[in-house]
């Protein structure tokens, strides 16, 4: 059944708990919901936002069981599938009803939906759309994350539908969100895959929102809040400027011989003060490390050789590292070889665009010798050193 929000504000929205891994990158812990919100006003009703594909059938009998039989207006607040895909069953449910979003989003789901342009109704930024006693405000909102995105305010009932911004991959019964150590892990690791890339946009976002004093977010991915500080703070903190006093250690050892290195490294940064994270690169849970570059400010990478080069999982860790573009400032590397090769080069290349600080990296032939853990008593001293300068210890 529909559960009511606020009066004639219901959420129509719905659990996947079967899934296990969305943009079969990040491992799901908790499934995800697809959130979908009716709308009723005294003249029109709205939907906004939809369904993901696999439960459009579900979804429309969803309106015939709760009595929902006129549909007026279909807004997009983003094109991506998981919350436009039910659009083209839905007019066909409805063929009254129009697609209201920006133009950039319209382009996107005339292209990947094939919805008619004569079916949809442009808005710009700002833009009000009367459902009689009920109003919807347009905020046109980019990067959060596509470039399509935009929220939709409800004047009258002071609530904002915030799209993929403020969610979490999360199923519930109650469509309230009640915190837990869960849901903060879940909403974590769903910024640190989809929203760390745009944190300059994110920070904008929560202070607008926070200058709203809206009573409730709806998120169109896990539960609504009705204490909005909860969410905005989260988010305030991720997608901060700053990171914490925190090593990750993300390593593939072939002998052990760099995972030696790495725990030695691990222990002189703890007699330092200085927490860190191991993460096994090639058994490790993606979400995990994509969740502790949320807070990290340093990450030394640690690898074996393989033909010649880096393992190929310390390859795809730094690409993830670049691409979400965590607020890491300094990096380096420890590695271990049989017989030879450039271990660093490609992988320092390919972190250039993050501007790390980046500190002499230490390469072995097989073992670590007594040298070699004077190299590491070295690199843990310089973190140190480079830590308290940013004010961290
Ligand atoms: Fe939940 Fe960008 O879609």
């Amino acid at each position: 059944m529909f559960q009511k929000i606020k009066d004639n504000i219901l959420y129509a929205g719905m659990n996947d708990k079967d899934r296990v891994i969305f943009d079969e990158l990040i491992p799901l812990d908790n499934g995800t919901s697809y959130n979908s919100y009716i709308v009723i006003g005294s003249e029109k009703t709205a939907v906004i936002d939809t369904m993901y594909p696999k439960f459009t059938k579900e979804y429309l009998k969803s309106f015939d069981e709760n009595g929902i039989t006129k549909i007026d207006y279909i807004i997009a607040n983003h094109g991506e599938q998981d919350h436009s895909g039910s659009i083209p069953a839905l007019l066909e449910k409805f063929p009254n009803a129009v697609v209201v979003t920006n133009a950039v989003c319209a382009k996107n789901i005339q292209e990947m939906l094939l919805v008619p342009a004569e079916k949809i109704k442009i808005i710009t930024n700002g833009e009000e759309l009367s459902l009689g006693d009920k109003t919807l405000k347009f905020m046109i909102s980019p990067g959060v994350h596509w470039p399509d995105t935009m929220f939709t305010y409800i004047k009258e009932d002071n609530v904002i539908c915030t799209c993929d911004f403020l969610g979490a991959h999360y199923i519930f019964d109650d469509v309230f969100a009640v915190p837990s150590k869960d849901l903060e892990k879940s909403a974590k690791k769903y910024f640190a895959e989809i929203m760390m890339p745009f944190s300059v946009v994110c920070r904008k976002y929560v202070q607008q929102i926070r200058e709203l004093k809206v009573d409730m977010v709806l998120p169109s991915h896990g539960p609504v809040h009705k204490n909005p500080d909860y969410i905005l703070d989260l988010y305030a903190d991720w997608a901060g400027e700053k990171g914490k006093n925190l090593v990750l250690l993300p390593y593939v050892s072939m002998y052990n011989s760099t995972e030696e290195m790495i725990d030695y490294l691990a222990k002189k940064l703890e007699e330092k003060g200085i927490p860190s994270i191991k993460y096994d690169m090639v058994e490790g849970n993606l979400g995990d490390l994509a969740m502790a570059l949320v807070d990290g400010t340093t990450i030394v990478l640690g690898t074996s050789m393989v033909l010649a080069g880096p393992h190929p999982a310390a390859f795809n860790t730094v690409y993830l590292a670049s691409v979400l573009r965590p607020k890491a400032k300094i990096a380096s590397f420890i590695g271990s070889y049989g017989w030879g090769g450039d271990l660093f080069g490609k992988m320092a290349d390919m972190l250039t665009p993050l501007k790390l600080d980046v500190i002499e990296p230490i390469l072995v032939k097989g073992k670590a010798k007594a040298e070699d853990y004077v190299k590491i008593d070295n690199m843990a001293q310089t973190i140190y050193e480079k830590h308290k300068t940013l004010g961290l210890l």
